[in-house]
């Protein structure tokens, strides 16, 4: 079933965008823009053509994700409803929040994917099997 953000607890987030005949700037600020305490940032590159990453949940990981540069397709999943939105935009992120399945494709040549996120790198954190997932929220 397609679905809408709000329905899966996904939301826009809109980041200052300051802009003049030098370029655009923009900026995030800890306790401002995030809904969370930023604990770890990190940004996949070079994805090769037709490869998508991802494929998994998290348990108790927050997360914001931006497109510095290029775009890419985010599929988002909540066990029963699902979405997909398009990032393109340097200072438009998507916030999901944890207990969402996520994969992300279609990344075009050059594109920057960096992720904001509520902690650190744990893997006891990634629900990697959709089956195991799908029992765990449903
Ligand atoms: P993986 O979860 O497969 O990446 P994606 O979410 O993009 O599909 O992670 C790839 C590898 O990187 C895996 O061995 C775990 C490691 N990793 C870290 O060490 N720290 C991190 O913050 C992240 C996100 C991954």
């Amino acid at each position: 079933m397609m679905s809408t953000l709000e329905s899966l607890r996904c939301s826009i987030i809109h980041l200052p965008r300051i802009g003049d005949y030098r370029g655009n700037l923009s900026f995030i600020e800890g306790g401002r823009h995030i809904p969370f305490d930023i604990r770890r940032v990190y940004y996949i590159y070079d994805v090769p053509a037709g490869e998508s990453r991802g494929g998994h949940a998290h348990r108790q990981v927050h997360q914001v994700m931006l497109a510095l540069s290029g775009s890419f397709d985010i599929l988002l999943d909540n066990g029963i409803e699902k979405t997909k939105i398009t990032l393109n935009t340097p200072y438009i992120g998507l916030y999901i929040p944890n207990l969402v399945w996520r994969e992300i494709v279609n990344f075009s040549t050059g594109a920057v994917l960096m992720v904001l996120a509520s902690e650190y790198y744990d893997e006891n954190d990634y629900i990697r099997d959709y089956r195991e997932f799908r029992n765990s929220v449903l």
